[in-house]
């Protein structure tokens, strides 16, 4: 079950970028419009040497012939007339080609960008912990501009130019065949050593993609742990080896580079032999009468023509094999499944018991079995407890009913009915949870708590803060609910974010609650403060409380208690206490604590 996450991309380029253009096409399919466009376009812009030619030969006809200068005036005239018409609607006929591309390209884009959006939200939880924030980020970031890149640069770059280098083709051999030949004598050696260069340069850039992915991870991990760099006065640590991987990465970038110098190298003296070359065979020609200086001046147009398509040609190549290599891991996640969500019935409310049945569990990054044959029930609104040492997987067990993670084998079921029947969206919205970890949006503290139910009215957000006893500092504030959270909340304290988490919930008004040490960060005075809050939020609830504070949980309806994936015991707090060495350890040894202040326990039994 555990999906792999792809890296490098094993896929032909060829179909990479096929693939993209078929994007558009599918976005519309009667592109023949656009292709009739680029053709008037082409056309015109081909026919244009032409025009130098008949000025030439006109021009040089007319040399010490003033009886034919009227005449000659007039037909220049024509033809500039005619050229200008040419050159104006070849402007036109681009700027509409170009126009209507950019509308079909963003369409696209915008599709595109979406679609991956919504993939990353929908990714299965293993993918997120597995991954960096920075990377995913970058390889979001770069993959979605890669449509924009790799269609528009085909579009308006290379098919334009490929259409050009054909019909210029087929014009000048039409003209003059042997000089069309030698004008392309050196076409050959420059596409087969471009292309050669180009392979392996794909090659490399793919490898430096990763590993600037990589850098852009470990740079956004060090910035979400800005707090422990500093803290430990590891910066300079950091930065080396932050430093050390750009240096690594930079090499090889440059390396890519090297290769596309020695090519601009090679292309330069490619020219120059191609300029001796015709040169010679044009001085060859005029002198023996087999061609006018109009010929030649329509030749070196054309010629120029040819050429500069193919440097284009050339650039986007090299530009086309870097955004496959970014495309193609964007591409990686879009194929991934989602996390699964194939239940089609809806869960309104839990009817008599909540089970885990036989439920076995590993993470898919790892084969070891963090639960092993699980079972056990709870009954609708009880509030049970899972105890156990560090690391016996109860937050685990959480995750497993949060749907987070499906089991190997076994099944968590409501009513008789296994939790994955019910479609995501309805069975999570009747679900709450305050977790170890509390994440807040970096937005108004109004916002966070209005995100987890629509419709919520500001009446409903203020009495569930007040039950949460934060009402008094959020309103104390100068901007009260509409103060800014901050970047990863660092502008509150743990417990001011730990009671905004429980008013969250008591907005979210759910039919089961997890608490997850949920009063962890809280003193043992604000703890007592929001005991009302908590009897009020779970009553008529079924809720599940983990808390190493036993006091929190000793008068728990029932309480389960799990030691290395095991459940080794349940019953209430003093059946446990009897019957079970491990609990009553564990109760021991918090005696002088917690356990003895009786005050401030949570009186769960009396809800
Ligand atoms: N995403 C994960 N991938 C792989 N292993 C994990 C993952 N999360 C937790 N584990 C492992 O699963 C085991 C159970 O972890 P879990 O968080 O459920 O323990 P816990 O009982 O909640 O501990 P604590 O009391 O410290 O919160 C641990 O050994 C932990 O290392
Ligand atoms: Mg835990």
């Amino acid at each position: 079950m555990a999906q792999q996450i792809p890296i490098t991309p094993q896929i032909s380029n060829w179909k990479l970028f096929f693939e993209i253009l078929g994007r558009q096409v599918s976005i519309r399919r009667s592109l023949w419009w656009l292709f009739l466009l680029l053709f008037v376009y082409v056309v015109l812009v081909v026919s244009e040497p032409y025009f130098y030619k008949l000025f030439v030969d006109t021009l040089q006809s007319s040399i010490g012939k003033p009886e034919l200068f009227q005449q000659t005036s007039v037909f220049f005239m024509q033809i500039s007339a005619l050229w200008i018409v040419l050159v104006l609607l070849s402007i036109g006929t681009f700027t509409l080609y170009d126009f209507a591309i950019n509308t079909l390209v963003n369409t696209d884009w915008k599709a595109f960008s979406l679609a991956a959006s919504r993939k990353m939200m929908c990714l299965p939880m293993d993918y997120h912990v597995s991954t960096n924030i920075g990377e995913r980020q970058k390889i979001y970031d770069r993959g979605i501009d890669t449509i924009w890149n790799v269609a528009y640069t085909v579009y308006v770059e290379v098919l334009p130019q490929i259409l050009i280098f054909i019909l210029l083709l087929i014009f000048g051999f039409y003209i003059n065949p042997l000089m069309m030949l030698i004008s392309l004598f050196v076409m050959p050696i420059g596409v087969v050593i471009s292309m050669t260069v180009g392979k392996r340069a794909h090659m490399l850039q793919k490898n430096v993609s990763d590993l600037w992915d990589k850098i852009f991870g470990r740079f956004g991990d060090g910035l979400t742990n800005l707090g422990i760099i500093r803290l430990y006065a590891r910066e300079k640590h950091e930065s080396e080896i932050v430093g050390n991987m750009i240096d690594y990465t930079s090499d090889k970038q440059f390396q890519i580079r090297k290769l596309w110098c020695f090519l601009n190298a090679g292309g330069k003296l490619l020219e120059f032999i191609w300029k001796v070359g015709v040169t010679i065979a044009w001085v060859f020609f005029i002198l023996h009468g087999r061609m006018t200086l109009g010929d030649l001046f329509f030749f070196v147009t054309l010629a120029g023509r040819i050429y500069s398509p193919l440097q284009t040609l050339e650039n986007s190549y090299r530009n086309i094999i870097k955004f496959l290599a970014d495309f193609s891991k964007v591409r990686n996640l879009l194929e991934m499944s989602d996390e699964p969500n194939s239940g089609s019935k809806i869960f309104t409310a839990l009817e008599k018991s909540l089970t885990y049945n036989h439920l076995t569990f590993s993470y898919p990054s790892n084969d070891r079995e963090v639960l092993r044959d699980i079972s056990f029930e709870i009954k609708k609104g009880q509030k049970v407890a899972f105890v156990g040492h560090t690391g016996s997987g109860k937050t685990t067990l959480t995750q497993l009913l949060t749907r987070f993670y499906e089991p190997i084998s076994g099944s968590i079921e409501i009513d008789g009915v296994d939790i994955r029947e019910f479609t995501l969206e309805s069975y999570r919205s009747r679900l709450a949870a305050v977790f170890q970890d509390t994440t807040l949006f970096n937005d108004t503290i109004r916002h966070n708590l209005e995100y987890v139910r629509d419709g919520v009215t500001f009446e409903q957000i203020r009495e569930a803060c007040r039950q949460a006893n934060i009402l008094e500092f959020i309103e104390g504030l100068e901007k009260g609910f509409d103060t800014e959270v901050g970047e990863r909340w660092l502008k509150l304290s743990g417990g001011e974010k730990q009671r905004l988490a429980i008013a969250r919930a008591i907005i979210a008004d759910p039919e089961i609650l997890i608490l997850d040490e949920a009063t962890s960060a809280l003193d043992a005075k604000t703890e007592r403060l929001i005991q009302d809050a908590f009897n009020t939020l779970m009553e008529g609830r079924t809720s599940i409380i983990i808390a190493h504070r036993l006091s929190t949980i000793r008068h728990a309806d029932r309480i389960f208690l799990f030691e290395k994936g095991e459940m080794i015991g349940s019953g209430s707090h003093d059946e446990l206490y009897a019957s079970s060495p491990v609990y009553r350890e564990m109760v021991d040894y918090q005696k002088n604590g917690f356990v003895e202040e009786k005050e401030n326990t949570m009186s769960l039994a009396e809800t």
